[in-house]
């Protein structure tokens, strides 16, 4: 074996015996009263947030899964008040947990301790728009939904979009490198983002804002901050390519009988609806069963429940051009026996209805109890499903109502498979058996997806939930440079401790 190389099957043992351990407090200073004087000082009394009531919503995560007990959060208005608070915090060397919307998946945007809290939520202003290359430049707080209406209003759309656009931030999007559902159209924020803007743990501004496409002038540092998820800088603007709006948009929903036949229709959507395509989306019957229990006025357009839902979107720039390439699809999926069933939106507000029908899935799931274990997870096609199965067979011959859904963005390769207790609440209802169910689920998932060369982290990030896994996942070579990289960036540690780099 090459040296430092480790084997696809020794980082299986190793994600084995990595087991998630309770995380220890680093040896970073206790927030004092002269802290709180220099913070009020620097933002203002009202952007100091200390009264236990409205610190509240800084401290847990969108989940509920994760609570830190962070005495402060700070809301900073300008890159020149981020700097000055992290400057401050790094001589002090006062932990700093980087937060946008709050609505990440895997632990990382809520202290474990007392850290302090960075909300970017003061930080939304669009900066500059370039309408002929379609570049905008945004503060890091601004919320996607509001970018998405800002670009629409000058044709434009940006090339990110997922169920939690109307809460998280451009900087989050970021600091996780989201994907969502237009990965598949416009490829991932590596590919468009143009430049970033960041506070580094010593207060010093990295700024690498650009209106242009290409520039080869040395290392490319920006791209170690997307998907950095707070460790090496606090974001606080972003330049973005921003895509031509599409004039024509088709959105189909269509009823499967197998696994086997969502991937026939995918590769049928490729080969018919090829440039068009812009999203390829799966549900199978449990998820969408969840969804339409627990969604509000959600409905769906067949009938009788399916085994699978696949969600097509096209997108182009004549009607009936796409219209004639879709049909021509749906003729070949359903002569092919493909697609059992198929519905075609006819309205915006039909399309809208069948993409809720997708997005409303992750908030359905929270309501049929707690925790709900998310495995966000890239695989080959041939294991794709196969997990969803095995995971339900191991989980129900224990925990027979466990519910046990398989969605996520199919086209590429990405399953979300979540599993829950109906009625549990940790600690609470079904206490022993949420217990059995953890053990039942870890590390049986990840050393299944390694075992298969796939990713557990497709999208979310590793966050808390996953930063044990940081090693045996990407062998100790690769984890170790990861490590330098963050002393190079941040070297007395206070950037988002106990995440992502353990
Ligand atoms: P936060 O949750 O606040 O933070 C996430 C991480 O980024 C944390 O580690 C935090 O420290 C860091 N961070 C935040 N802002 C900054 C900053 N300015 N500088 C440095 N670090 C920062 N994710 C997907 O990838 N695809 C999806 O399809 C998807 N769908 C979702 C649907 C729902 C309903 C929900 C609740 C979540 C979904 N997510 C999805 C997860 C989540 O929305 C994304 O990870 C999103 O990018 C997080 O953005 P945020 O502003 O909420 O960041
Ligand atoms: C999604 O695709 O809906 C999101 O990534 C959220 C989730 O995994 O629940
Ligand atoms: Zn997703």
């Amino acid at each position: 074996m090459l040296r430092g190389a480790t084997s696809r099957r020794s980082r299986r043992l190793l994600v084995t015996a990595a087991a998630a351990t309770a995380p220890i407090r680093g040896d970073y200073a206790s927030l004092a009263p002269a802290d709180l004087d220099f913070f009020r000082e620097a933002l203002g009394e009202a952007n100091v947030v200390t009264e236990p009531s409205r610190l509240e919503r800084y401290n847990v995560d969108w989940l509920g899964k994760w609570r830190g007990s962070s005495g402060v959060a700070l809301l900073p208005a300008s890159t020149v008040q981020v700097s000055a608070v992290l400057g401050y915090c790094n001589e002090r060397r006062l932990a700093v947990v980087p937060q946008g919307g709050n609505t990440g998946l895997v632990g990382g945007s809520v202290p474990l301790f007392d850290e302090v809290v960075l909300s970017t939520s003061r930080m939304s202003a669009i900066r500059a728009f370039d309408a002929v290359g379609g570049v905008v430049t945004c503060e890091a707080g601004t919320i996607l939904q509001a970018l998405e209406e800002y670009a629409n209003e000058r044709g434009c759309v940006v090339p990110l979009d997922l169920g939690a656009k109307g809460s998280c931030t451009i900087g989050g999007n970021c600091a996780t490198n989201a994907g969502g559902i237009r990965l598949l159209r416009y490829g991932s924020l590596h590919g468009s983002v143009l430049g970033i803007e960041a506070v580094l743990a010593d207060g010093r501004v990295l700024d690498t804002l650009s209106s242009m496409r290409k520039d080869n002038t040395g290392f490319d540092l920006k791209q170690l901050l997307i998907g950095s998820e707070g460790a090496l800088g606090v974001i606080t603007a972003v330049s973005m390519q921003l895509p031509t709006a599409p004039s024509a948009q088709n959105v189909a929903l269509l009823a499967c009988a197998s696994f086997d036949d969502v991937l026939g229709t995918l590769a049928a959507a490729k080969s018919h609806l090829s440039e068009i395509l812009s999203a390829f989306e799966f549900l199978d019957a449990d998820a969408m069963g969840v969804t339409l229990q627990h969604g509000h006025g959600l409905a769906s357009p067949f009938e009788a429940p399916a085994p699978f839902y696949c969600l097509i979107e096209t997108a182009g720039s004549s009607q009936e051009h796409d219209r004639d390439k879709l049909f021509a699809f749906l003729d070949a999926a359903t002569e092919g026996e493909l697609a059992a069933d198929g519905v075609v939106a006819e309205s915006a507000a039909q399309a809208a209805a069948l993409w809720a029908l997708r997005e409303s899935t992750t908030e359905a799931l929270t309501k049929v109890g707690h925790p709900v274990f998310k495995y966000d997870l890239s695989l080959p096609p041939s294991s794709f499903y196969a997990m969803v199965e095995d995971a339900r067979a191991r989980v129900c011959a224990a925990l027979p109502d466990a519910a046990v859904v398989g969605f996520g963005h199919v086209g590429d390769g990405n399953l979300h498979l979540n599993v829950v207790l109906p009625g549990a609440r940790r600690g609470e209802a079904r206490a022993e058996e949420v217990e059995q169910l953890e053990a039942l689920l870890e590390p049986w998932a990840y050393e299944y997806v390694m075992e298969r060369g796939g990713s557990v982290s497709a999208e979310h990030g590793l966050g808390s939930m996953k930063a044990h896994l940081l090693e045996p996942v990407n062998g100790p070579v690769a984890a170790g440079l990861m490590r330098q990289v963050k002393d190079v960036f941040d070297p007395r540690g206070i950037l988002n401790p106990g995440k992502m780099l353990g």
